[in-house]
């Protein structure tokens, strides 16, 4: 690969990009991120992950990059540079350097890094085929709703479900699917499709708020509240979202079979839906 990547106001071949071994965000994992959709060499829902973005760095009283307000800009620029059709823009903002402390440091400039990430989100097979999932504890933190670079349960969970020969887990806390590893998780019944709701327990997705809204523009009914596995197992339909998956079913949870063990018609609907409106309004 011979990208080119952006770190704290500088475009560098990817060989060339380094940050200081004193970055809270590899000593502490002390830093927030997004991953914005490219499609057709533009982005999709960009001002929702920057309001996202704002979000959680205010929760984690992390200051704001110089570059805030050129961040559209630079977004645009690496996938130009790279000449990306179809993928995502990965940025992530850490405290910065300081010497090794639990205390935050009073006066540290955060880094500041995207990078571009080349996948063929339309045509994958796990659109076609659908994931099979399992049900796995939910042990991460309880602040779900901050998008931190503290990843590492959920990637743990990840090679469980994929040791387990399937695609994915669904994360359970008392009794109730919070969320996939890195996706949010829906079921469809009786022609409602049903979402846990918002709260610290989840990431608020941004590919999860753009469906939830045109399936309601298309007189989909649409419930927000917990629901199980052994509710789920017995659903219609079942699929997740995310920036990097758009709308993919889910076929199987703990080696059962949801509906009749093939995507659903109206999660396939819905991720047409879901590609054909992100289109009108990429930037
Ligand atoms: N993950 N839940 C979790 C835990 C996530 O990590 C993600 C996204 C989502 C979906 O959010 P969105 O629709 O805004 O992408 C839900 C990204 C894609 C990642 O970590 O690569």
């Amino acid at each position: 690969m011979n990208r080119t990547v952006y770190v704290n106001g500088n475009y560098l071949p990817e060989k060339n990009a380094s940050v200081s071994i004193f970055d809270r965000g590899f000593l502490m994992a002390d830093g927030v991120y997004e991953v914005t959709t490219i499609l057709d060499g533009k982005l999709i829902d960009f001002k929702s992950h920057m309001t996202r973005l704002k979000r959680s760095l205010k929760e984690l009283n992390m200051a704001e990059p110089r570059e805030m307000d050129d961040l559209l800009e630079i977004h645009q620029k690496l996938i130009q540079v790279n000449n990306i059709n179809q993928g995502g823009v990965y940025l992530q903002i850490t405290r910065g350097s300081a010497d090794r402390d639990f205390v935050f440091p009073k006066k540290s400039q955060p880094t500041l890094i995207l990078f571009t990430q080349e996948k063929n989100i339309l045509e994958a097979t796990s659109a076609k085929s659908g994931w099979r999932v399992i049900s796995i504890d939910d042990l991460r933190w309880g602040r779900r709703d901050i998008k931190t670079i503290q990843l590492l349960y959920s990637s743990m969970a990840k090679m469980t479900a994929i040791s387990a020969g399937c695609d994915d887990a669904w994360m359970v806390e008392k009794g109730f699917v919070t969320e996939g590893t890195s996706n949010n998780a829906y079921i469809i019944k009786n022609n409602t499709i049903i979402t846990r709701e918002l709260s610290k327990d989840i990431l608020h997705g941004i590919t999860r708020a753009s469906v939830l809204r045109y399936a309601k523009e298309a007189q989909m009914k649409v419930i927000e509240r917990q629901f199980s596995i052994d509710e789920a197992q017995n659903s219609d339909e079942a699929f997740i979202t995310s920036a990097s998956t758009f709308v993919t079913p889910v076929v199987e949870i703990d080696g059962k079979a949801i509906g009749n063990g093939r995507p659903g018609a109206k999660t396939q609907r819905l991720r047409d839906i879901y590609i054909e409106e992100s289109r009108k309004n990429a930037i």
